[in-house]
């Protein structure tokens, strides 16, 4: 019988490999010829490290969360087998309801592939949709992904096809390809978890990008905080050029795509495209100023697509499939799916799949399942951080870009963080700042200074002084960090500070304090 244990990060940090070595230790101990498959995850953190046994008919039976104490039981009935008297049985892996409940595309492969077998990736439909791009005019493409509705997965949203037509009908030979994957966003793990779980639906749509837009070399810009993902993609990328499916010749034809990984030194702004830019060019990670738009002076001053992960990674099901069968999911002009993912204080945090459309309070609820602590919930924070704080009475908002912006939110890169009724707003304002102080890059005033400015207002409004005064003042900073900062990151700081001002105006109004700031903080 096969075993199928996860190599995703995520069930490394809780034990999986132990998992795997105590397995294999009672294998050999009977005298069985198990085969142990390492895969990316199932999405279901809580669960980890989630060891699935296939039964007789192919179905997958789900364990967890393992742990090697437990092994020895697997193989009560002789052989590791769907035994559902085991403690930490919980039945077909397919059949948990926070699978079931999903509508997988991109991820639809995750944690069910061994990531680095090309058998295996196209056994489960891998290549369908490079194979039907190699029989298609690069506008063919871009006009199959414009139809599609796919918007930018990295937060902003913009038309996928828009930019990649920009970019094909740039004037020039030489054109970039530049998948970001320095997913900074506290409360996201998608890129990394499809990186390590299914490496070549990103290298296929990165190519797939490639044809449709005239560029013969991409780039993947990695956050060096994720070692296992950045060996899963380097070998991913060397097993596809001996395969024939990337470099000279693809499959067989005279087109040709050159793939290189590369590795951040870790900052957050190197996740806003111009400073990814610079960073892949080998300068410091500073922002550009826009225009000139990447997709007409990016890379090396060449016509340059910039997406994100998970934007290339639906290319291929688009093609595939087709663009009208993608645009049948979500609402309003979100169209298709997108990878949620549930963290901080969450029951069962984790990645769900889902059409756009779906509430807040679906996700955190009937996913989540509410707090970990048990207590009652009393934030998201959507996006990021530099994404609102929502209080609960926003949780019947559908997940859908125009929806979030009407209230100052954003969906962003898909990442909700869940907080209980213990949190300290006015703290997590505080950390906002400070966040925006620790990672600007320094180009602009508002963002370089108006943030630290900021971290002492808000000192002094918690500690009492001047209060109506001072929030006047955080006020005023906030429209000049939004109107007056170069990127997003200055640009988006006032989210999370006025959403906590909003909603949770009691977090701020505390009793005066007698003493200052400085000694408050003392
Ligand atoms: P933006 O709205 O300026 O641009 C979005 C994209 O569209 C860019 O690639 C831009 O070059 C391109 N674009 C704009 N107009 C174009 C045109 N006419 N033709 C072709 N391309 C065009 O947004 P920006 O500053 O790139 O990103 C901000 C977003 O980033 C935020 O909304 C936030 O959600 C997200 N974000 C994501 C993070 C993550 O870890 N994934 C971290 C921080 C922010
Ligand atoms: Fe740099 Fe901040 Fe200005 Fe962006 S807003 S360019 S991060 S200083």
């Amino acid at each position: 019988p096969r075993v199928f244990i996860p190599r995703d990060a995520a069930a490394l940090s809780v034990g999986a490999d132990a998992v795997a070595s105590a397995v294999r230790a009672e294998a050999e101990a009977r005298d069985l010829a198990v085969e142990i498959v390492r895969t990316g995850s199932r999405g279901l953190l809580w669960l980890e490290p989630l060891l699935e046994v296939e039964g007789p008919d192919g179905t997958r039976y789900a364990f967890g969360p393992m742990t090697p104490e437990a092994v020895p039981e697997l193989f009560e009935a002789g052989v590791p087998a769907p035994d559902t008297a085991h403690p930490l049985a919980l039945g077909p892996t397919e059949a948990i309801p926070y699978l079931a409940d999903q509508h997988r595309v991109t991820f639809s492969r995750c944690g069910i592939i061994d990531p680095l077998s090309v058998a295996d990736y196209r056994a489960h439909g891998g290549f369908a949709g490079l194979d039907r791009a190699l029989t298609m005019t690069a506008e063919e493409i871009c006009a199959a992904v414009t139809d599609s509705g796919l918007r930018g997965r990295g937060g902003a949203g913009f038309p996928a096809g828009r930019k990649w037509d920009t970019v094909r009908t740039a004037p020039g030979e030489t054109k970039y390809i530049a998948c970001n994957a320095d997913e900074g966003d506290s409360g996201t793990f998608a890129d990394r978890m499809l990186m390590e779980g299914d490496p070549f639906l990103l290298i296929e749509g990165i190519t797939i990008a490639g044809l449709a837009t005239g560029a013969t070399e991409g780039f993947i810009y990695m956050r060096s905080e994720y070692p296992h993902a950045i060996t899963t993609m380097r070998d991913a990328v060397a097993l596809a050029e001996a395969e024939g499916w990337l470099g000279d010749g693809i499959h067989g034809t005279d087109r040709r795509f050159h793939l290189h990984v590369r590795v951040g030194a870790g900052a957050y702004i190197c996740g806003e495209e111009t400073a990814m830019l610079e960073s892949l060019e080998g300068r410091r990670g500073q922002v550009r100023a826009k225009p000139p738009l990447p997709a007409l002076e990016g890379l090396f001053g060449k016509p340059t697509v910039v997406n994100n992960v998970l934007t290339l990674a639906a290319v291929p099901d688009i093609l595939a499939f087709g663009p009208d069968v993608y645009a049948t999911f979500g609402v309003g002009r979100s169209r298709g799916t997108q990878p949620f993912q549930l963290a901080g204080n969450v029951r069962r945090g984790g990645l769900v799949e889902v059409p756009f459309g779906i509430s807040l309070h679906d996700l955190v609820y009937r996913f989540g399942g509410g707090t970990a602590s048990g207590r009652p919930v009393k934030a998201v924070q959507a996006g990021g951080p530099l994404g609102a704080y929502l209080p609960e009475h926003l949780f019947h908002l559908p997940k859908d870009y125009e929806a979030f912006a009407a209230v100052g939110a954003m969906v962003g890169h898909g990442g909700l963080v869940v907080f209980d009724d213990t949190v300290d707003m006015a703290a997590q304002t505080r950390f906002a700042l400070e966040f925006c102080a620790i990672e600007s890059c320094g180009k602009c005033t508002p963002c370089r200074i108006g943030s630290q400015r900021g971290v002492e207002v808000i000192d002094r409004i918690v500690a009492g002084e001047d209060r109506d005064a001072n929030l006047a003042l955080l006020d005023d900073l906030c429209t000049v960090l939004a109107d007056g900062s170069l990127c997003a990151m200055g640009g988006l700081t006032p989210q999370p500070v006025r959403s906590a001002l909003r909603h949770f105006p009691e977090d701020f109004d505390r009793p005066p304090h007698t003493g200052t700031a400085r000694q408050a903080a003392e």
